[in-house]
């Protein structure tokens, strides 16, 4: 059987993929476990997809991980979503520097429980010498959040005169978020058929090819992801022009 990884155009691939990785919870009711081991299962379709764009060399891979709003889940919810990830990272570090994967976070890292960010922050140090995939966890991330700081602190230079108002543009703007130095993305996949961006990226998409599929995150596999890259491939790019 011919996989979508073959049919792929290895000079034409996105610089940047997002992924908004939706369902976990769905998927595990659905088969009668609880929320929490749908979770689990979806560090393997990180790994899986990690994996997977680092083979075929994509350049950064975001991975909307925590949300600002997921805060106001059931707090059994929170401390087991946010044990599960700071374990992840911390287990799968020496995995990224085998494979030459720097590891990157954007968010308010600031609101992280306890130790979290410290862990979070190492991982980040022991990683940033590799020099293949950038994987981008978006932790605590919301876009609305990264505009609004990015707008404080735009007012805060023009206060002590250190900027004018002229010199805001584009660039400028994209230079405040927390994106700065990350192209902007190319695709961005969301799994579980909803079709909303929910506050991810929300500046960083303006001419990004948006794909939805009905997949749930934990069953989503390499194959989805190749196919994802090539229904991409498809599509003609014009970026307004
Ligand atoms: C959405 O499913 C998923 C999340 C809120 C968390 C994503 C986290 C992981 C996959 C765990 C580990 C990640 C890393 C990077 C180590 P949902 O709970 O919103 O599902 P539902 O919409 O079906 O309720």
């Amino acid at each position: 059987m011919s996989s979508f990884k073959d049919k792929i155009d290895k000079s034409n691939l996105p610089k940047h993929i997002a992924i908004i990785m939706d369902g976990n919870g769905r998927w595990a009711t659905e088969r009668g476990y609880d929320r929490i081991f749908g979770h689990h299962e979806g560090v393997t379709s990180v790994r899986e997809i990690t994996e997977a764009a680092a083979e075929i060399g994509i350049g950064y891979l975001t991975l909307y991980a925590f949300s600002t709003e997921n805060w106001s889940r059931p707090q059994t919810e929170v401390d087991a979503l946010m044990e599960l990830l700071i374990d992840t990272i911390e287990n799968e570090t020496p995995t990224l520097n085998k494979n030459n994967v720097r590891l990157m976070a954007i968010g308010d890292l600031s609101r992280l429980p306890g130790n979290a960010g410290q862990k979070l922050n190492r991982c980040i140090d022991q990683t940033s010498a590799n020099t293949g995939l950038a994987l981008v966890l978006a932790l605590s991330y919301s876009s609305r959040w990264e505009i609004t700081t990015a707008l404080k602190n735009i007012c805060k230079e023009i206060k002590s005169d250190k900027l004018n108002i002229e010199d805001i543009n584009d660039e400028l703007i994209s230079n405040y978020l927390t994106t700065k130095n990350i192209p902007d993305p190319d695709l961005l996949i969301r799994t579980s058929g909803e079709q909303r961006i929910s506050n991810f990226l929300l500046w960083q998409i303006a001419y990004t090819e948006l794909y939805f599929t009905k997949t749930h995150w934990p069953a989503f596999r390499k194959e989805n992801f190749f196919q994802a890259i090539f229904e991409f491939q498809k599509r003609e790019r014009r970026f307004g022009k």
